[in-house]
């Protein structure tokens, strides 16, 4: 890894009150940017000032959407200590996005030592309130100009910092989803298992018809038969049914959730029975009428742990344990975030100081 230069922001903001946050709405004094050029590699890391970047209309970014991120955060201890939470997951998801988009990697090393470095330099950032923490948010995009269809010759790689509470205005209680049946996200041999703009801005039109209707987010279904669930704009789907808990397989199609895996090993540990297979949602609501769908919870960076109290497919709406948080969901939220925050033991090892 190369030295970073910093250059400090002269004019450094008050921070916002942390029991106002919201999710991605405030941003710290600096940002991190590092160049690539081919034939030179990756080069200049730097921290400076948050503000506007030099581009030109014709980026090839803005053109074919060039471009990937990230989502990670992290979390100050009551000791003072701020951790990040299984660091190396994201750095290797994202070297997995840009492979597939054509762009350069970075050594997973590297990558978490800019996010460490550039954490630890806006320490001041990361809030203090429960519940809240700095979010994480790198990116990499296509800066050469052109028309060509080509992969680009030159690329930046930018890291911005939120400090952010809650993703839903529900904050950690139930939330409402519709079931997406005409559009799709994501096909097999397409980019759904990335962190790629593209499949956020291909997913805008039925998140807002969901958000017309009063639904928080949408559940996207296979975009081949339109029959098995896949996963929600920006969380993993789990179903307890009957005692197990069922997830989409994560093979091309569905974006390989940090928090999912995490899941699945605490949910294996204890003892349940969890399962990664096609799951159609005639299945889930044929459980719902028999009383079999228990619980039903979204896993992600953002979102955490975010139980879902209602789910409309067509014309029918299944309520799920009447709308309230179910037993297993608030024990996992718990522990999950038990160790993000450092309450918990962190038995796994996931957790990586910023020091
Ligand atoms: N699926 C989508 C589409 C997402 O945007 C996210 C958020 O990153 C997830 C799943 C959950 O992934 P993770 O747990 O790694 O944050
Ligand atoms: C995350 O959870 O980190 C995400 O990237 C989700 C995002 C779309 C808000």
């Amino acid at each position: 890894m190369q030295e970073i230069k910093i250059v400090p922001n002269p004019n450094p903001q008050t921070k916002p009150n942390d029991s106002e946050l919201g999710f991605g709405r405030y941003f710290t004094d600096h940002m991190f940017v590092m160049d690539y050029t081919e034939g030179i590699g990756w080069h200049d890391p730097s921290i400076i000032p948050y503000g506007p970047i030099p581009m030109e209309p014709t980026m090839m970014v803005f053109h074919y959407a060039q471009e990937t991120f990230e989502g990670m955060k992290a979390y100050r201890h009551d000791n003072g200590e701020i951790m990040l939470f299984r660091p190396y997951m994201n750095a290797k998801r994202h070297n997995n996005s840009n492979t597939r988009l054509c762009i350069p990697t970075i050594p997973e090393d590297d990558y978490v030592y800019y996010v460490k470095e550039f954490v630890k330099y806006e320490q001041e950032w990361v809030p203090h309130l429960a519940e809240t923490s700095l979010y994480i948010r790198p990116f990499v995009f296509a800066t050469e100009c052109g028309m060509g269809v080509h992969p680009a010759k030159t690329y930046k790689f930018m890291i911005v910092l939120s400090p952010s509470g809650s993703y839903y205005a529900e904050g950690v209680n139930p939330v409402k989803i519709m079931v997406e049946h005409e559009m799709v996200r994501a096909v097999v041999g397409g980019t759904g298992f990335t962190k790629c703009g593209g499949n956020y801005a291909g997913s805008i039109l039925a998140q807002k018809k969901a958000e017309e209707s009063g639904y928080s987010q949408v559940l996207w279904l296979d975009g081949v038969h339109r029959k098995y669930v896949e996963e929600v704009g920006a969380m993993n789907i789990m179903f307890k049914i009957d005692g197990e808990i069922i997830t989409a397989p994560c093979e091309g199609s569905v974006l390989p959730g940090i928090t999912r895996d995490s899941i699945l090993h605490i949910l294996r540990d204890w003892g349940y029975k969890a399962t990664e297979r096609l799951l159609s949602i005639d299945e889930i609501m044929e459980a719902a009428r028999a009383g079999k769908l228990e619980e039903v919870f979204g896993t992600g960076t953002a979102a955490v742990i975010s139980p879902v109290g209602e789910l409309k497919y067509k014309d029918e709406v299944a309520v799920i344990n009447n709308f309230q948080t179910g037993p297993l969901t608030q024990k996992l939220y718990d522990y999950l975030t038990g160790i993000q925050w450092g309450r918990v033991e962190d038995k796994y090892g996931w957790m990586y100081p910023v020091k």
